[in-house]
């Protein structure tokens, strides 16, 4: 464990000024190939190496054909961590970007993980900041997302719409407006335009093997569907979320005893927190 803290994991300890300003405007910054090649590696191995995973890639296609989602898995809470995976809780640049956003004070919320193969299906534009006290919806809530293996434009690829973090009396339930409608752009910026005063377009990211994206959760995103005859077989992607102290969210998971038990000090700041229980 030594050993591989001393391991350069980011390429960056830190985001710039600029970096922190996009994110603010945008309610996202992306940080292309963000992780050394040894931590990308490590986290693609510690992905492929979870028990779920393993035997969902071991399956025959029949044998897939018939899960509900044949083409992808996903595993949430992700606690099956290895020392890699283990080390995005609190590398540098993930402390410093959560104290510049939220301060010195904040949780772990729950990780997850998916591997999607080659027709997987994809994920309309939605939210993610669904906490169980509604009240409490103007809290923090960030998503960390890596892809260890990038990802091509349209081909598991993904969206957001930069600026629709700013939309304020959003009060319904992902993935879908106030009347059920399917979130577009376009209903967007009719229903929220004027009050946010900016366009809403949405943006198709691309990005490299190792990158990461820092992600308010009140910005609307959306996944591509991942083509039959994509060029790259699998994408893997782990999601770490973090939020500030308040009530637990719908997935705000209960910490496993092994993590506290060897938690430094800070950690256990970072998992000393209320858990979902559906009572
Ligand atoms: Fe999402």
């Amino acid at each position: 464990m030594l050993s591989l803290t001393l391991r350069k994991w980011f390429q960056i300890d830190a985001p710039s000024a600029e970096d922190l300003a996009v994110f603010h405007e945008n309610g996202y910054v992306a940080f292309p190939e963000a992780l050394t090649e040894e931590g990308r590696q490590g986290l693609a191995e510690e992905i492929l190496r979870c028990e779920q995973i393993v035997l969902f890639l071991r399956m025959t296609d029949e044998e897939r054909g018939r899960l509900g989602k044949p083409h992808q898995m996903s595993v949430r809470p992700w606690n099956d961590k290895g020392p890699w995976s283990d080390l995005l809780f609190d590398a540098p640049l993930v402390r410093a970007l959560l104290r510049a956003t939220i301060g010195e004070a904040y949780h772990f919320c729950h990780s997850t993980l998916r591997v999607s193969m080659r027709g997987a299906g994809g994920l309309g534009f939605h939210q993610d900041n669904q906490p169980v006290n509604l009240a409490e919806r103007h809290k923090w809530y960030i998503q960390m997302l890596y892809y260890p293996t990038g990802f091509r434009r349209g081909d598991a690829g993904l969206s957001v719409i930069p600026g629709s973090h700013r939309i304020a009396d959003w009060g319904a339930y992902a993935p879908y407006g106030p009347k059920g409608e399917v979130v577009t752009p376009a209903f967007l910026a009719e229903q929220y335009g004027e009050q946010v005063g900016r366009a809403f377009q949405a943006e198709e990211l691309e990005l490299p093997p190792g990158s990461v994206v820092f992600l308010n959760a009140r910005t609307f995103h959306a996944v591509s569907p991942k083509p039959a005859d994509s060029p790259q077989e699998v994408r893997l992607f782990s999601n770490v979320i973090f939020k500030e102290p308040g009530s637990p969210h719908r997935n705000t998971q209960v910490i496993p005893p092994t993590w506290m038990e060897r938690a430094s000090p800070e950690r256990k700041r970072l998992f000393e927190r209320e858990a979902y229980t559906p009572t």
